[in-house]
């Protein structure tokens, strides 16, 4: 197995995010953003459509730059993409000429990452529960599987941040809960920080041990909810209500206040 390391500090330091447009006023998405994800957390970016969590995603996957502002990864700042920085997107996006067992090893293959390659693979593959899919095509799987394949190839680089952009939006109930306990346990285990934006406050409050509320336009922070009880967790546990309570609360502040500024 490659030497393992620890997840990733990051520190989101005042950052804004205009977006420009020909002959058009600039676009303010996110203004002023400031937060920090401790090595190991699951952190959760929980807002309205359109409200910036994608942005936000982008700009800690290096995919983006923030306008002002800066975002560190273990105290340098990030300019680009890094194998070190995991993306999983809302869609499974798999090359359909490839099998599954390429299309997991495919990343690390073209970064030359091929240290025990086939034993890696293999392992995200059992833990998948997707070994005897290894020789299909992706036309051949469910939604659900092929977001797994994802996963898989998201993981078998051992990134040390992983970022989800809903990747289980569009998956019925029950896949969407076989597979977010299947992330817990990845997470557990494998030792990433997590970063998953979702507009579901049930699976926020399932999944992370850090909720951050995105709302206003410019989007800014407008809570921050720490969630104490211990993985894998009950998704009845009394508390859950009240965060969920509390959390919607805090939504229907920021709607109205919004209404009003209308
Ligand atoms: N590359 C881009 N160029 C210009 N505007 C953009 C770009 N990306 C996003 N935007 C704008 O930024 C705003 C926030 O978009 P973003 O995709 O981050 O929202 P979101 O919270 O992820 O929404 P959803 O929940 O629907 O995915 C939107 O108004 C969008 O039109
Ligand atoms: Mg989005």
């Amino acid at each position: 197995m490659p030497c393992r390391k620890f997840a990733l500090q990051i520190d989101i330091e005042k950052i804004t995010k205009t977006y420009a447009y020909a002959g058009k006023p600039a676009h303010v998405v996110l203004k002023d953003i400031s937060f920090a994800i401790a090595p190991g957390d699951f952190v959760i970016i929980l807002g309205e459509s359109g409200c910036g969590k994608t942005t936000l995603l982008n700009l800690l996957a290096g995919l983006e730059h923030p306008t002002k502002g800066c975002i560190r990864a273990d105290g340098e700042i990030i300019t680009g993409i890094h194998p070190s920085r995991s993306m999983l997107f809302q869609q499974p996006a798999l090359l359909p000429w490839l099998t599954v067992w390429e299309n997991v090893a495919y990343g690390c293959k073209i970064r030359n990452d091929t240290d025990k390659l086939d034993y890696r693979v293999n392992q995200f593959l059992e833990i998948m529960g997707l070994t005897g899919f290894a020789d299909s095509r992706p036309g051949l799987l469910s939604l659900g599987m092929a977001q797994r394949v994802c996963l898989a190839r998201a993981l078998v680089g051992h990134p040390r941040i992983l970022l989800l952009d809903e990747p289980f939006a569009s998956l019925d109930t029950f896949t969407q809960a076989h597979i977010q306990e299947e992330l817990v346990n990845l997470w557990l285990s494998e030792n990433f920080t997590a970063v998953f934006v979702t507009h579901d406050i049930d699976e926020a409050i399932y999944l992370g041990n850090k909720i951050i509320l995105l709302a206003g336009e410019p989007a800014n922070i407008t809570d921050i909810f720490t969630v104490e009880e211990t993985y894998p967790r009950d998704r009845n546990h009394p508390r859950f209500k009240e965060i969920r309570n509390s959390i919607l609360e805090r939504f229907k502040n920021a709607y109205l206040a919004k209404r009003t500024l209308l």
